[in-house]
């Protein structure tokens, strides 16, 4: 791969306050080369999290297609967390509207992309897996494509949607389990492990020291809205850790698991039951990422968003 890019990735999000530094932390990073981006509803309604993605992309002035996907899991309803992003899903802070949608529906560009790439693509899911499981599910042959998966979903202990999952795997379980058996490489970015990406005063002030560009402005504002989770010293950066893993994997330390999502309809549902110590005896499916270098993750972040328009 040429001009120092080693990734070739397609974002699926569900901008989404954190989804919005991911996706500037990425088309800041000449590492990637973003070929296409993918929106479900998750965190707000499918039609704001379109229209959050558009005005990220377009505030950096990069070109890169943002393709509509579904606005509902494969089962069961829809529930926004719109009570940590607002109502706008950039807890109030407003972007210029960003350029049309490119034309294509989520899982048919994924697909699309899948089957014209001349080298493999890496999936980057950072929102409710439904997109992603509905390209894989309508040709898995394409799975073969896939250079490896990053999804930011789960938690080996408590959820933050319930208390027993976490609001990625909780929108969709169906979809996570799709994804989960397609056999290809799967890094796991947990909330055990964006629970050590805390966003604190001294981190945002030391961001805004970064420069004074738009998006990086527009980012510490976003950051500096969200709220702290209750008992938290800081509210996580749940999604740029899934990016920064592709940028600087040597940040992070984690171990290879058997990941299973449940999708029963109790209270368990969308849990994921994350085999750290091999208790099951199932062969491994996911690198679950487990210690992050938070100072390092930071770092990275304000240099590379520093250099966006
Ligand atoms: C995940 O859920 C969403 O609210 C965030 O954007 C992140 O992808 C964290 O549980
Ligand atoms: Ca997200």
């Amino acid at each position: 791969m040429g001009n120092g890019v080693t990734h070739h990735v397609i974002i699926d999000c569900d901008p989404g306050t954190d989804d919005a530094v991911a996706l500037w932390l990425a088309l800041a990073s000449p590492e990637l080369s973003v070929e296409a981006i993918t929106v479900a509803g998750g965190n707000v309604g499918l039609e704001q999290t379109l229209g959050n993605a558009r005005a990220v992309v377009s505030l950096t002035g990069a070109r890169v297609p943002v393709h509509a996907g579904a606005a509902r899991p494969l089962l069961g309803r829809f529930t926004s967390a719109a009570r940590v992003h607002g109502q706008d899903g950039l807890n109030g802070v407003s972007l210029p509207a960003g350029g049309p949608p490119a034309p294509g529906l989520a899982a048919d560009a994924i697909r699309a992309r899948l089957r014209t790439a001349t080298i493999p693509l890496t999936l980057i899911g950072i929102g409710p897996a439904t997109n992603i499981a509905l390209a894989l599910a309508t040709e898995p042959t394409l799975a073969a494509r896939i250079a490896e998966i990053v999804l930011m979903s789960g938690a080996w202990g408590e959820g933050n949607a319930t208390p027993a999952a976490e609001f990625n795997a909780w929108s969709d379980p169906e979809a996570l389990a799709i994804v989960l058996a397609c056999g290809r490489p799967i890094t796991l970015v947990t909330l055990e492990l964006t629970a050590q990406a805390l966003v604190t005063p001294s981190r945002i002030a030391a961001l805004r020291r970064c420069g004074r560009n738009a998006c990086l402005r527009a980012a510490c504002d976003i950051l500096a809205a969200a709220p702290s989770p209750a008992r938290m010293h800081g509210a996580p950066l749940h999604d740029p850790c899934a990016i920064a893993w592709l940028l600087r994997p040597d940040l992070f330390s984690g171990r290879d698991c058997a990941v299973r999502i449940e999708t029963s309809d109790g209270e368990g549902r969308g849990r994921t039951h994350i085999d750290r110590w091999q208790l099951t005896g199932q062969p491994a499916n996911a690198h679950v990422l487990e210690r992050l270098d938070a100072d390092g993750f930071f770092d990275l972040l304000g240099r590379r968003l520093a250099a966006l328009p």
